[in-house]
């Protein structure tokens, strides 16, 4: 399996949004080096647990902000992260025999995350860019009320 590489075209504009998104891809490839180098089923649904787990917040993180500057497209965009999550969870249940694990959670989680972030990320960036002047990290929008 080839590295997944980032390239400018997935840049959405916001710098924080971007450095979680390259996080995203970093965890991607220890996961497929995991898989090439034939390691044991259970090391692998571990990576996929941490993979959900920063998903998870990343997703929330994206989900904070759309609500903060009231986001049009906030409930399909919502759809598409549960969508998202829910695919690479129904990695972790049991399957037949069938089921070409190490294949499926690649390819899962290759196409979910650089189509999601090329398509409805890249929306939401540039709306948040008329938002959030470029020298204020958004993180102040997320965490302020949480405290
Ligand atoms: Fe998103
Ligand atoms: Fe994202």
């Amino acid at each position: 399996m080839s590295e997944l590489t980032w390239h400018p075209i997935y840049n959405i504009g916001i710098h924080e949004i971007d450095l979680q998104h390259k996080t995203l891809f970093a965890m991607c490839n220890n996961l497929f080096t995991l898989i090439d180098q034939g390691a044991e089923q259970h090391k692998v649904e571990e990576l996929i647990s941490d993979f959900l787990g920063y998903l998870t917040y990343h997703n929330s993180f994206e989900e904070k902000l759309m609500k903060v500057f009231e986001y049009p497209n906030l409930k399909t965009h919502l759809i598409e992260h549960h969508a998202f999550v829910a695919k690479i969870r129904d990695l972790l249940k049991p399957h037949d025999d069938s089921f070409n694990f190490e294949a499926s959670a690649q390819q899962r989680v290759l196409e979910s995350l650089t189509e999601h972030i090329s398509g409805d990320d890249l929306e939401l960036g540039s709306f948040l860019a008329k938002h959030i002047p470029e020298n204020v990290n958004p993180r102040s929008f997320v965490f302020s009320e949480q405290r």
